[in-house]
Parts: C-alpha cells; structure tokens; sequence
C-alpha cells in the first residue's frame, strides 16, 4: 500500500503546503541506531497527527491534515549493516549528476536542465527525506521543529553527533488560482485518476529481485528556479508556443494562423465558460494531436509525447505530478526568487529520466521550444536540488515504511 502524502484518489489534491526535508546519516551511525531514530521520528509525527505535541501532554494542538511520508535514497543502503542492497531502480545510472564544485553544470547526460550557476552542492543526496503536507504552514512548520528536537535528544554527548541530522528543507506551497509563476494554469493535465496507481505503484515487473519494493513508488523532486526575467520578456504569443497552451484560458493549441500566431482549439473553453479547468472542458485538459512543428515542440507535447498508449505501460513515460510553487527572499536583485519544487511519483525514476533526456521530449531542451540553451526559453529554468527516493510501501505490524532494511 501507498504511504499517505499522495493526492491521488478521484477528487482529492494536496492540502496547500509543503516541506521536503532531507536527514544525513552520521557515518559512525549502524543499521539499528538509525532504525531507532527512525521509529522514535515516525512514532512522534503520528502523535503530531493526531494533535499531540511531545514537550505538550495533555495539550493537544490542532494537527492541520499533517500528513508524512519517509523516502529512501540510495545511500541508505551504504549504512553498516543495512539488510537489504539498493534497489536496481535506485542504481547509480539512474541518479542525477552533482553540480560541479565551481557551480552549475548538467543534471543529467542529454538533458537540458542545469544547475544554477550558484549551486555548488545538492542536498536532495542525503539517505533519507521526510515530505510533510499540510493545510497550515504552521503544520508543517511545526513537523519540522519537533523532527529537529527529537533528532537533537539523540546526540551523543561527548561527541555531539546524532544518528540522523536535518542537511536540507525546501518548502512550497499550493496556488488558489491553479496557476503557475510563469502565468499559465499548471496541473491541468495529470492523468485520469483511474490511471494514477498504475502509474505510481511498484508492481512485480518494476519490483524484480526487490520484491519488498511492490506497492510503493519512486519519487523525483527538483527545485527549478525560474528565470522571469527571461520570461517577461517575451510576448504573449511567443509564450504559448512555448507552453502549447493559451495564456488566459489555458486552452491546448491546435496549431498557428497564416501569420504564425498560436491558435487555440476549437470549442475550447465551451459555451458559459471561461478557463479549461471549469467542469465541461474535460475533453480539453489533455492537449489533442497537432502536427504544427512549433506546437510539437512546445513543453506541453514534449513532456507528454504519446498521449495515447496506455498510461500504466512504462514507455508511455506519464508520471504523476505534485509540485508545490516557491518564493524566497534573497539578497541580490530582484529581493526574492521563484519557481516550482517539481515533486513526481512513479513506478520507475527511469521514466522521469527519459522524459528529461530523450530527443523529442525535453531532451536538450530547457522547457520548450528548440533544443540548445539559445532559444527564446533557453535557459529559463535552473535547477536548485535534485534527487530521487524509493517510498516503501506500508506494511501492516510494521514500524515504518522499508523498516526491514535496518531492522
Ligand atoms: C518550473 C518548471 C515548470 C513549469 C513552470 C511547468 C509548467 C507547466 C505548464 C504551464 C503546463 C501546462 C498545464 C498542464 O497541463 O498541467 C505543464 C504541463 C506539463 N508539464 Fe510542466 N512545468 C515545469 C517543469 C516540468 C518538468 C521538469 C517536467 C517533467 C520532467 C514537466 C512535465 C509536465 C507534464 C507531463 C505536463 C502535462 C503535459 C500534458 O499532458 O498536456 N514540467 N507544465
């Protein structure tokens, strides 16, 4: 079974925030000091859930729809005396790249993705990460505080290092309009929820020799800040190519008029209605066939190619999106950066990693448009953190999730 924290069901989306945390593994730490701290973090965030503070007996607060869910990453297996090998989905062909020591440099062999030209280290590499969401930032907040003072009590006195550290948190947040930074409605099209769990969960196919592994999922995240600059730039029309969707209406394109401007499909958004994801538009949320190259070449047509085979057969390369939108302060000019903590479950990181690095999809393309970092969206997006996790199902009688590699 799926760990909660995945907003999958008929109907159901993601409460409005979210934080990723990432937990590092102090290398003097074996298997059963880190499944200690990992059943003492888990037993302490369902009390949480249930509006029980630790340091607060009796003093229940309320939990905000906290939820969590606990992934691997491939250095888990590498603690002493860990039980179980990394599992092949998680072999090191299948990781991202480090961003090189200087700054910036490629995410993967083929993709158009690179690192910020600041990013020096990436903290989505660590053993383990916790996502916690929410209807509160408070909520999530709060989980990762009380993460904190639990991990703290576990420090070794003459050292001062515990078994598991906090080495990393990005958080995120929901947007009322279903819009993303960029201005055009995000999350339309995110496969039909009867699709979903076959797209998600491990199955004995995916799991192979890592049978423990059926019934979870693998998830991506990336942190792509978004360059507005760049953006704001462009004209409204060169925009939609670019995204292969109107800008107001968020109606897929269907192609270009006499003067190469976009033309948004026929009938789109119907009659009495105003945007795509108004009930009505249904037939819309998926964009159809085109056979305009420039429309072909846009990020909505490279990211989901053959929008016809069969959502659960693993070539068809669909996955299941959760992303939650950032804004920071930072010092240099503007005052602040944006962007999207792109979050994705799917039964195979293989199939994200096709989807960035073949030809025709957004292999050597940045997010849409022509490959190579010189067209219009060239750079527009740059990544902050990237990493890939197993999320082992849940287990009845079980501790936690993938207790059984350590225990
Ligand atoms: C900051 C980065 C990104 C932004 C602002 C962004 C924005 C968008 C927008 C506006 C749409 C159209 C609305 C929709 O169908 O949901 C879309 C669709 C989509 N995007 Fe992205 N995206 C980003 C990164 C990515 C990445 C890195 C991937 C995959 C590796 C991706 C995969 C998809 C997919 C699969 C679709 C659905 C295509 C369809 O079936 O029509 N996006 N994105």
């Amino acid at each position: 079974m799926l760990q909660n924290g995945i907003y999958h069901g008929p109907g159901s989306s993601p409460p409005g925030h979210f934080a990723l945390v990432f937990l590092r593994a102090d290398p003097a730490a074996d298997a059963a000091a880190v499944d200690g701290q990992l059943r003492e973090a888990t037993a302490m965030l369902r009390a949480l859930i249930a509006g029980t503070v630790a340091d607060l007996p009796g003093h229940p607060v309320p939990s905000g729809n906290l939820a969590f869910l606990l992934g691997f990453g491939p250095k888990a297996f590498d603690i002493p005396d860990a039980k179980l090998p990394c599992p092949a989905a998680l072999a090191p062909r299948f990781r991202f790249r480090s961003p090189r020591p200087t700054g910036g440099g490629p995410l993967l062999v083929g993709a158009g993705l690179s690192y910020a030209a600041d990013v020096t280290r990436n903290d989505a590499t660590e053993e383990f990460c916790l996502q916690f969401t929410a209807d509160t930032s408070l909520a999530v907040s709060r989980a990762v505080v009380e993460l904190w003072k639990l991990l703290r009590r576990g420090r070794d006195t003459a050292t001062r290092t515990a078994p598991l550290e906090i080495a990393g948190i990005h958080t995120g947040f929901q947007r009322d309009d279903r819009r993303s930074w960029i201005g055009f409605h995000d999350g339309v099209s995110n496969l039909h929820s009867a699709d979903r769990e076959r797209v998600i969960g491990v199955g004995e196919g995916e799991a192979g020799l890592d049978s423990w592994t059926i019934g979870g999922t693998y998830l991506v995240f990336l942190r792509l800040a978004l360059d507005l600059e760049q953006w704001e730039v462009l004209s409204r029309p060169q925009q939609e190519l670019l995204v292969g969707r109107d800008k107001l209406t968020g109606a897929p394109l269907a192609g270009r008029d006499a003067e190469g401007r976009p033309l948004p499909a026929t009938g789109c958004p119907v009659t009495g209605t105003t945007e795509v994801t108004e009930p009505g538009n249904e037939a819309f949320r998926e964009h159809g066939v085109a056979t305009d190259p420039v429309v072909l070449a846009s990020h909505v047509h490279r990211a989901n190619l053959v929008h016809t085979t069969d959502p659960g057969q693993s070539g068809s390369l669909r996955v299941f999106r959760q992303g939650y939108e950032f804004f920071e302060p930072v010092a240099a000019a503007p005052g602040f950066r944006v962007g999207l903590n792109f979050v994705s479950f799917q039964d195979s990181p293989d199939r994200l990693l096709r989807v960035l690095t073949q030809a025709g999809w957004l292999g050597g393309v940045n997010f849409g448009g022509r490959p190579g970092p010189d067209g219009p969206a060239g750079r527009l997006l740059s990544v902050r953190a990237a990493g890939t996790y197993l999320v082992p199902p849940v287990q009845d009688g079980a501790p936690y999730p993938g207790a059984e590699v350590f225990g």
